[in-house]
């Protein structure tokens, strides 16, 4: 397969959803063990948002070789024939296996930087086996072009999240919109946030701060989740790359329970239809993902 082209709509990607850089003044303010690393090193810390260009690359690295939701969601599309449409595809971890199992895929994302590393992807010789075909759309999920309808929409990896209660209204309603007659939507979301992780929180000098640090091939990053007092998460990764300076990547993530999400997929005209449990790995002390299906009426 060659390297799709990107179609850029990205004078619609809401600034204030995938910011370049969250700037020094912000990094001071952030909470508990973040906000104490970037007073530390002062002003020379260079702080950004988790999908800015430098954040989306080690976004790609950290979780590349991730499987979780791969084997349910291809399990969940078996039987879908028709185009599907990746929301928040990223660099393609749950793209690509779908292309593999022969769907004719869209993809959107707002970060310029995963979808270029994806269609990178999509040029190596292995991807020559796909079978399906892609599109790739950088845009900003809530400002989708509603001109083609879609037999299956999917948002994996629980980024629902990364959208508050208006913003997945406004989704839920433009799903709707675009999906075929009895299509389906497949969304991810946690368990419990207020339950991920329990047990492995350090509430000691740094606050209620879930800290993991692991060695990637050139560099140590160390991921702290840090819960706030809304409900909310601010997620972390402090990255020191070898022989170049240290950055600091963070993101928010809103708290959206499965009984939550079927409220406002039903409210949103949508059926839930299934709900399946996917386990991740015990020792980053996130607690299990959902994966929910909603069809469109016939
Ligand atoms: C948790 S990652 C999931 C990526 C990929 N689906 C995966 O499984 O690895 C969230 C993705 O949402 C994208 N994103 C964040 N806000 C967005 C928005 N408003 N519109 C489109 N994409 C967005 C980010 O660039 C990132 O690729």
């Amino acid at each position: 397969m060659t390297a799709p082209p990107i179609t850029s709509l990205s004078a619609q990607v809401d600034p204030s959803a995938a910011s370049p850089s969250v700037g020094v003044r912000q990094g001071w303010q952030l909470p508990g063990l973040a906000g104490r690393i970037c007073r530390a090193l002062g002003p020379d810390l260079l702080v950004e948002d988790l999908y800015s260009e430098h954040g989306s690359r080690l976004y790609h690295e950290l979780t590349a070789a991730d499987t979780a939701e791969i084997g349910q969601l291809v399990r969940l599309l078996g039987d879908v024939t028709g185009p599907v449409l990746e929301l928040a595809c990223g660099s393609g971890r749950l793209t690509l296996p779908l292309v593999a199992a022969g769907h004719d895929v869209t993809g959107v994302d707002s970060s310029a930087e995963l979808l270029r590393i994806l269609a990178g992807r999509l040029a190596e010789p292995t991807a020559a086996r796909l079978r399906g075909t892609v599109a790739l759309v950088e845009a900003d999920v809530l400002a989708l072009p509603l001109n083609r309808r879609y037999q299956a929409v999917v948002l994996g990896a629980t980024s629902v999240r990364l959208l508050d209660g208006a913003q997945r209204r406004e989704l839920f309603s433009a799903v709707h919109d675009l999906l075929l007659p009895g299509g389906r939507f497949v969304v991810s979301t946690a368990r419990s946030t207020d339950e991920a992780g329990a047990g492995s929180a350090d509430q000691g000098q740094h606050g209620p701060d879930i800290v993991v640090t692991t060695a990637l091939a050139d560099s140590v990053v160390t991921l702290i989740q840090h819960l706030l007092g809304d409900g909310r998460r601010r997620i972390t990764a402090f990255h020191v790359p070898t022989g170049a300076p240290p950055r600091l990547f963070t993101s928010a993530v809103h708290p959206v329970p499965p009984d939550v999400l079927q409220a406002e997929l039903t409210a949103a005209g949508l059926r839930v239809t299934a709900t399946v449990s996917v386990p991740l790995p015990s020792h980053l002390g996130l607690g299990d993902d959902v994966l929910m299906v909603a069809e469109a009426p016939s």
